[in-house]
């Protein structure tokens, strides 16, 4: 098996900007309650004409750069999203048009704000058995379009946005050194968009009851996320032969302040390890982690040899950890 590493990332959110204030005048909420129980500020919402397959197109276009990757090179384009442009065709397809990726397998993930992890764990396997060379994975989501933007209870913690990283073979000892996927469908009901699919068809019923939008019982995702997301990071080290004080950089799913502290605390790091941009962004579920990933490596916070562990949570239930060994240098062939 060869080493696979993340040999390019780039990421995209639309211009837009919902700030907490511009919320107070759509729901009874207010700028401190949001900043004290969640630490988000403000979000980047898309227009009603740009679906997630254009801000996936833009993320991926600007890891294929950051890689100095063609889009003829690339084997196989998948996104993960639960905000595809169409039940079909897959979003990935779109996207693989649109880059010009002809040679491209392409397909959609999904696992929620779990994707990326997901996706990047799917995606290595192609490339250390060496089935394939270069690998794009997209997190990205339009959560604005699927919010009951009467509820404030949910309609104040999601955003849209893309991330997007080219893995490639790598030097032997770098790259990813371990992951860990999971899953709990008994929790599938408490975080959900129960309409639309073949359970329950789209009707005016459905429409009325407002069943096409994110449900979410707030209260038991947090405990669950507070639990899995410590839990699951010291897994994922240990799978890796390392420990907490080996960690460089923590890249975690960015759905609240609070579920971040939790685990920073649990794994005992110092704050100053851990990415937070959910404060700009809020929630963007897939694409969160890649984001900040990309964010973190064009602020020079990942040098050569670095030890980066990224974590996420979500619907499902779901989550994931991996961790790698940074290296942006692939290797041909
Ligand atoms: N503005 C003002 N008040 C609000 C509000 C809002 N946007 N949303 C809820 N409230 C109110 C509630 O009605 C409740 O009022 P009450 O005490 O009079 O009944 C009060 O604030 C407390 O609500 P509660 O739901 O207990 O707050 P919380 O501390 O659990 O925080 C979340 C709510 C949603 C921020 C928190 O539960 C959370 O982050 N959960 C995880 C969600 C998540 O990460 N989802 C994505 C997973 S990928």
């Amino acid at each position: 098996m060869w080493s696979v590493g993340i040999v390019g990332t780039g990421s995209y959110v639309p211009e837009n900007i919902l700030t907490n204030v511009d919320l107070e005048k759509i729901v009874d909420t207010n700028d401190e309650w949001i900043i004290t129980r969640t630490g988000i500020k403000e979000r980047h919402i898309a227009p009603k004409d740009m679906p997630v397959s254009e801000l996936c197109y833009q993320a991926g276009l600007r890891a294929l750069e950051d890689a100095q990757v063609a889009p003829e090179e690339i084997d196989l384009v998948l996104v993960a999203t639960i905000t595809p442009d169409y039940a079909f065709p897959a979003t990935a397809c779109l996207v693989a048009d649109r880059l010009g990726a002809k040679n491209a397998a392409a397909f959609d993930l999904e696992a929620g704000c779990t994707g990326f992890i997901y996706g990047v764990a799917t995606a290595s396997q192609f490339v250390a058995t060496g089935m394939y060379k270069k690998v794009l994975v997209i997190g990205g989501e339009t959560l604005s379009k699927i919010l009951n933007w009467e509820d404030r209870s949910t309609c104040i913690l999601f955003g849209d946005g893309a991330g997007a990283a080219v893995l490639q073979r790598v030097e032997e000892g770098f790259g990813l050194l371990s992951f860990e996927l999971g899953s709990d469908g008994s929790g599938g009901k408490l975080l959900s968009q129960p309409a639309g699919g073949s359970k329950l068809p789209a009707s005016l019923e459905t429409i009325e009851k407002n069943l096409h939008t994110v449900q979410m019982e707030g209260k038991e995702v947090y405990k669950f996320a507070v639990r899995i997301m410590g839990e699951v990071s010291v897994n994922v080290l240990e799978k890796a032969g390392l420990t907490k004080d080996d960690i460089d950089l923590l890249v975690p799913h960015q759905a609240n302040m609070r579920i971040v502290d939790a685990a920073v605390k649990r794994l005992g790091i110092s704050p100053d390890k851990v990415v937070i941009n959910l404060d700009k962004y809020g929630n963007m579920s897939a694409a969160s982690i890649p984001v900040a990933l990309d964010e973190a490596v064009k602020a020079g916070r990942l040098a050569e040899g670095d030890i980066v562990v990224m974590v996420g949570f979500g619907t499902g239930l779901t989550w994931g950890a991996c961790v790698l060994k940074w290296t942006k240098v692939g290797i041909q062939g």
